[in-house]
């Protein structure tokens, strides 16, 4: 079963619509993230893997999908380090529940938390349900596969929306 197929891209992309064409969301195609892709490709792909886990698990995958695209919606270049204050570890989960918040018109406070505990255990805050817990470890997989550039190989930059 391959992991990016087009059945489970459509159904991905139904729960993501109104989000992935935002001038907010596309911006993060100009900020760099991990070594070789963006902040943009980092987010679609900790959404879609926390989205077919999420259904797999019978859990809420269309806001695993969402707030996994916006879990780091931060919208600066992280490399110039006088775009935040402290260390951006902790910095920039707090200033993508802004951002995000802002993006949709208010969130949950489950969304909320999924979003400033994804950085958990290095950040203090605690994720408060399994969505959270899955997207924290998402994040951290994610990370790994693409600084050790195994990104590439599951061809998911092909199918991001032009
Ligand atoms: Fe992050
Ligand atoms: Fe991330």
């Amino acid at each position: 079963m391959a992991l990016v197929d087009e059945v489970n891209w459509s159904s991905y992309l139904a729960c993501v619509d109104d989000l992935i064409h935002t001038e907010e969301v596309r911006s993060m195609r100009a900020l760099p993230h991990h070594i070789g892709n963006t902040c943009y490709e980092h987010s679609v792909f900790v959404s879609y893997l926390a989205f077919r886990l999420a259904r797999r698990l019978g859990w809420d995958y269309r806001m695993a999908a969402r707030i996994g695209l916006l879990h780091d919606l931060y919208l600066y270049n992280a490399r110039d380090h006088r775009n935040y204050q402290g260390a951006q570890c902790f910095a920039h989960p707090r200033a993508a529940v802004r951002n995000a918040r802002a993006l949709c018109g208010g969130l949950t406070p489950k969304e909320e938390n999924i979003i400033l505990a994804h950085m958990w255990p290095l950040a203090r805050v605690r994720p408060r349900s399994r969505e959270a817990v899955l997207i924290s470890l998402v994040d951290k997989l994610c990370a790994t596969v693409e600084a050790a550039h195994i990104w590439h190989v599951l061809r998911l930059r092909r199918l991001l929306p032009a």
